[in-house]
């Protein structure tokens, strides 16, 4: 190692040799040593990238995506970690596919998987549908190359779903990392919901972000009104993390409160709860009329709490006044955010978002490449 890749997190080569062939569809799925790894991949991958090391690992490898929602970090990020890795990235609509006309998510993941070598999804719009159809695209992926005697391996990437947001949250996790010093050990951390006039958004990402951070000792304090909670199993998930990792987790109905003392704010909207679920009616009955209904209805009680909105004086209630503020974006400015704290976080929020280009190269090498702790020998600088 040279002296560059001196403070580089260590690998752990058994949870290397477990993750090969993983796919990543929640962050639970995976122990803590997994994670560890993951991100000490990642790192190790940044770092030659950053000073123009190929880190060609994959070449001619097909990197699929399909997205059922519409994203400009995610498919990105997806397409800038397949070329860095050497493959050719190709993302499509998912709408555009069989799948609307009826093809099942097991068939979709046999015929993805018997031409692609890594595949991301994004089906993040309906409670309870994400998370179950990539499970079952990766059934079919599995059992199509079992009965054809194949060996490759196909990871399915979680791109969002309705439950978690598994390459923001770690990608949000090593930008932490970087700012405090490897430990989130006594960090607060507030996780808020926040005012959007846009539309209603998935729960996913304060879902995963709550499942996660208690998982590495953070304090963390989630606050929204209350028509917005989370999901009963994501709740539970933070409160048994946060009791084995020496960190906690409590709930608040007041953003100042959560605010109060913090070393990192996370305030973003998402939808009502009771909406989401009418949602869930509606779309399996095809009822557009009611979705759109259901859409102005949730819009309507966002509007009643337009007072939840990261200012400068709530950023002054924080640790020292100066928190890192945090989101997965896009933000609504003026309405999740004053423009005064968007603008002085601006850098901040970017080179929170690049991270998630390694958090996915890391996936796609984990999974994908063998005795990968040798061959990321060859790509350090
Ligand atoms: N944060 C995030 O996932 O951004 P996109 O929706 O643009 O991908």
């Amino acid at each position: 190692m040279t002296a560059t890749h001196s403070r580089l997190p260590e690998l752990d080569p058994a949870a290397l040799e477990g993750l090969f062939g993983r796919s990543l569809l929640l962050t639970d799925d995976w122990n803590r040593a997994e994670l560890d790894t993951l991100l000490a991949v990642a790192s190790r991958l940044e770092a030659a990238d950053r000073v123009g090391r190929s880190t060609a690992l994959l070449p001619d490898e097909l990197a699929y995506a399909l997205f059922f929602d519409n994203s400009t970090r995610t498919k990105s990020a997806w397409a800038g970690a397949a070329a860095r890795l050497g493959m050719r990235p190709v993302i499509v609509d998912g709408s555009t596919t069989q799948v609307e006309h009826g093809e099942t998510a097991s068939e979709t993941g046999a015929m993805l998987g018997m031409n692609a070598h890594a595949l991301g999804l994004r089906h993040d719009l309906i409670l309870g549908e994400g998370q179950s159809f990539m499970r079952d695209v990766s059934q079919g992926i599995g059992d199509y190359l079992a009965a054809t005697g194949d060996p490759r391996k196909v990871p399915v990437v979680n791109l969002q779903c309705d439950a978690d947001h598994p390459t923001q949250t770690l990608a949000d996790l090593m930008w932490l990392r970087e700012r405090f010093g490897d430990s989130l050990e006594g960090k607060k951390i507030a996780v808020t919901w926040a005012y959007s006039p846009s539309y209603a958004k998935p729960l996913s990402v304060p879902q995963g972000l709550i499942s996660l951070l208690t998982r590495f000792g953070a304090h963390v304090t989630l606050a929204h009104p209350e028509a917005y909670p989370l999901t009963p199993d994501r709740m539970d998930a933070a409160l048994r993390h946060a009791g084995e990792s020496g960190g906690s987790f409590r709930l608040v109905d007041s953003m100042d409160e959560a605010f109060e003392g913090a070393d990192a704010v996370y305030p973003k909207s998402w939808g009502p709860l009771g909406h989401m679920l009418e949602r869930v009616e509606a779309n399996r009955a095809r009822d557009r009329e009611r979705m759109k209904a259901i859409e102005a209805e949730a819009l309507a009680e966002n509007a009643r709490h337009r007072d939840w909105i990261c200012d400068e004086r709530r950023m002054a209630l924080t640790a020292a006044g100066r928190a890192l503020y945090m989101h997965c974006l896009p933000a609504d400015i003026g309405s999740e955010v004053t423009p005064g704290v968007m603008h002085a976080a601006r850098v901040d929020v970017a080179r929170e978002a690049n991270k998630k280009l390694y958090v996915i190269m890391a996936l796609l090498a984990v999974a994908k490449v063998r005795r990968l702790g040798e061959r990321l020998g060859e790509v350090r600088s």
